[in-house]
């Protein structure tokens, strides 16, 4: 890839921290208020107003033209949904995906830190179909996070997650995936969640000051995708569940942090345990 590979320094590292310890709040905050009846904007209403109380920017709202603090994709819809008056009901898995920005003055110096991570919450009660998704995508995030160290390769992170697709049968998105997270948000390199790509793209090694955001997306069904005529929705081609997980991992001198892992939003898989 040409494009740079974006590094933090270790005086760096605890304002990365930050931005992602308030991605993972608000996403917490928003799963909370899950529940048949609310609506997406209001979700994203309730998280422009906290991000903004905390001093920090919504990364999403105005990056590219997209509108929201959120991206808010329903069932069928995969990633990058567009808030709407669509009122929440029983059964319906919920994405959340959320980036927040932290503005810093380091050394005099203006940079941007950025947290991003999603989660697919359920909807009152879901399917047992749903739930083995739901299951399943989780796990995948964290079959690629726990490959993450200095030295390996992105190709590791991409064969962890696909390996855990294909245990559970589940279709795999393909065309979108993780990221590194730079001062402009989305950066070098391109994190995707199967091997293939490397047939065709090199891969980089990762490397200590990285922030890679993982981010798998599962289907019920096939794996092919559309995009909405809003321009913005990705939604499965055949119009079964979707679910996607992310979280960002910085890899530091002694490990690696999950600095979006505020713990809670795991909790919820409690009641998943056979
Ligand atoms: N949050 C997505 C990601 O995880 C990207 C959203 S871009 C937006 O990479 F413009 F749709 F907000
Ligand atoms: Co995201
Ligand atoms: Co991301």
């Amino acid at each position: 890839m040409s494009a740079p590979i974006c590094i933090f320094t270790e005086e760096q590292f605890p304002h990365m921290r930050r931005a992602g310890a308030l991605a993972g709040e608000i996403l917490h905050l928003v799963g909370e208020k899950v529940r048949p009846g609310v609506t997406l904007l209001e979700l994203d209403t309730f998280a422009e107003e906290w991000i903004r109380d905390q001093g920090a920017t919504p990364t999403f709202k105005g990056y590219m033209g997209f509108p929201s603090t959120l991206c808010t994709s329903v069932n069928e819809n995969i990633v990058h949904g567009i808030p709407t008056d669509r009122e929440l009901k029983e059964g319906d898995l919920v994405s959340i995906d959320v980036g927040v920005t932290v503005t810093e003055d380091f050394n005099g110096k203006p940079f941007t830190y950025v947290g991003d991570n999603a989660f697919t919450f359920p909807c009152g009660e879901i399917s047992p179909k749903s739930k083995r998704l739901l299951k399943a995508t989780n796990a995948a995030l964290w079959a690629g996070l726990e490959v993450i160290q200095a030295g390996k390769h992105i190709s590791d992170i991409a064969a962890a997650i696909e390996a855990v697709a294909k245990e559970y049968r589940f279709g795999n998105v393909k065309e979108f995936g993780g990221h590194g997270i730079g001062p402009s948000y989305h950066c070098q390199p391109f994190i995707p969640n199967f091997l293939e790509y490397f047939n065709h793209f090199p891969d980089d090694e990762i490397k200590i000051g990285m922030v890679l955001a993982i981010e798998p997306m599962l289907n019920i069904g096939g794996s092919a995708i559309k995009k909405h005529k809003d321009g913005w929705t990705i939604m499965t081609a055949d119009r079964k569940n979707s679910a996607h997980f992310e979280h960002s991992a910085l890899i530091t001198f002694s490990g690696v942090e999950i600095i979006t892992d505020v713990k809670k939003t795991k909790n919820i898989f409690h009641h998943f345990d056979e």
